[in-house]
């Protein structure tokens, strides 16, 4: 068995990644309004002995719902009743940086991970649609960079409040009435441009220390973002060249924050179409892309690019030039574009690569097709693994599980069995320190 272990989450992305995943015969299409969905595909990522389960979250109504499924329930709450009916698999959750308080992510994040015994993570997102910006009082998206500049400090104090209470300060005493050390209690006094927290937490430290933080944006301000306080990645990219030169700035931009090499997992988006031969995986995503309304695959490619969906002709290239719109969502449209380009596709055939809206790398094949896949993209260095995105679900996990976990255990590539418990043991990560018992034991040995 290799040292270096392959690290899979599921994107837990409502009826599965195709906008036609509700309309196959064996789908519900109430499943992204029903909570033992979700319950029962986490239970499925466990049995395959996966690292996380992830539910992505807007808090906005955005994607065309007279299509599809979307983005509902509020993903914390279902994340909790996912930790009641499992064990090992991690629950991350997104959480807008921009449309919260930095106090009530602490504490909600550190809940679960109390009430999960350590699985809990934090998707650190801006959030950068407008129909957020207008349920929030807003009448559009801020700035790209001041998003970004408002989530590192609202980060800073989320992981400052998580350290706020020692590991120790619980006494629980009944004999001499001490409930809590109070000299290992923290506050914080965080004054900064955008927040002002005074602190302790309310919540004691939880399993993990921290729950880990992870971050998704592969902009210049989302890297620096990501090097400063995140220990998981959620990244897009379509080629292991594309993979291997994220990896390589984001670890260099680690490294000028004094963290190391390895101090951030790296997963990129994969979505999977799998059949027991390539004839029958190729019929199946046929399926799934004929029954995909153009209309929406083409609203949406014009959403990503943020131009008028007339500009876009079926049968010709996507328009040139094509500049990067300031508050674009920079990795989507960088990605789109560049898989265009690369392939000097039309219209017509870039959406169907895409999936109708997917966005994300999407392999089709046999279970071998897909192992070996990720098995050379690991190895390359191109991911620490990969956030996958089944077409259906459940049953595209199912047959994940079934199929390709098997052949990747054999290649001692990924776990047979969880070594540990908590989501920090599954990644492969360390628990922190607080930083003020730090600072208590450099002051007694100073
Ligand atoms: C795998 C993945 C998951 C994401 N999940 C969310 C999400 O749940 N909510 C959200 O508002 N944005 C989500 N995003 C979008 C990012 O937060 C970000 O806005 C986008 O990647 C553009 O970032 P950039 O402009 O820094 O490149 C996700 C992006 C990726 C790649």
């Amino acid at each position: 068995m290799s040292s270096r272990q392959l690290h899979l989450n599921v994107n837990l992305l409502h009826s599965g990644v195709y906008a036609s995943a509700w309309r196959l015969p064996d789908s519900d299409p109430r499943a992204c309004f029903d909570v033992g969905h979700y319950v029962r595909v986490a239970r499925i990522a466990e049995r395959g002995k996966l690292d996380a389960i992830f539910l992505a979250d807007t808090p906005a109504v955005t994607d065309r719902i007279d299509y599809r499924p979307f983005m509902s329930l509020e993903p914390t709450i279902i994340l909790a009743m996912i930790a009641a009916s499992t064990s090992h698999i991690g629950l991350i959750a997104t959480a807008s940086t921009t449309y919260n308080e930095p106090y009530n992510i602490a504490r909600r994040f550190a809940t679960l991970d109390h009430a999960s015994g350590g699985r809990s993570g934090w998707n650190a997102v801006t959030t950068a649609d407008a129909a957020s910006s207008r349920n929030f009082g807003l009448s559009g998206v801020l700035e790209h960079k001041a998003r970004y500049d408002r989530a590192k400090e609202f980060a800073e104090v989320v992981h400052a409040l998580w350290d706020s209470w020692e590991d120790d300060a619980f006494v629980g005493d009944k004999a001499t009435a001490r409930f809590v050390d109070t000299s290992k209690v923290h506050p914080i006094a965080h004054r900064g441009t955008y927040y002002s927290v005074a602190g302790p937490l309310n919540v004691p430290r939880s399993p993990q220390g921290r729950p880990i933080t992870v971050q998704a944006g592969g902009s210049n301000d989302g890297r620096d973002l990501a090097a400063a306080q995140a220990e998981a990645v959620f990244t897009l990219a379509q080629t292991i060249d594309e993979g291997v030169a994220y990896a390589r700035d984001l670890r260099a931009r680690a490294a000028a924050y004094g963290r190391p090499g390895d101090a951030i997992v790296i997963l990129p988006g994969l979505a999977t179409v799998i059949g027991s031969t390539e004839a029958e995986a190729r019929r199946r995503q046929d399926e799934l892309w004929e029954l995909v309304p153009i209309e929406y695959s083409l609203a949406r490619l014009a959403g990503t690019l943020q131009i008028d969906p007339a500009q876009l002709k079926l049968d010709k290239p996507l328009p040139d030039p094509l500049p990067l719109p300031a508050n674009a969502n920079h990795t989507m449209f960088n990605g789109t574009v560049n898989l265009a380009r690369r392939g000097n596709l039309t219209v017509r055939e870039l959406l169907r690569a895409l999936g109708g809206g997917v966005g994300h790398r999407i392999i089709v094949g046999t279970p071998e097709r897909i192992a070996d896949d990720i098995e050379a993209w690991f190895r390359a260095g191109a991911a620490d693994g990969f956030n996958l995105m089944p077409d259906v679900l459940p049953d595209g996990l199912e047959a994940f599980v079934e199929t390709v976990v098997p052949i990747l255990q054999n290649r001692g590539l990924f776990r047979k069995e969880y070594a540990g418990s908590t989501l920090r043991d599954h990644f492969g990560l360390p628990k922190p320190p607080s930083r003020f018992a730090k600072r208590a034991s450099a002051a007694a040995s100073a």
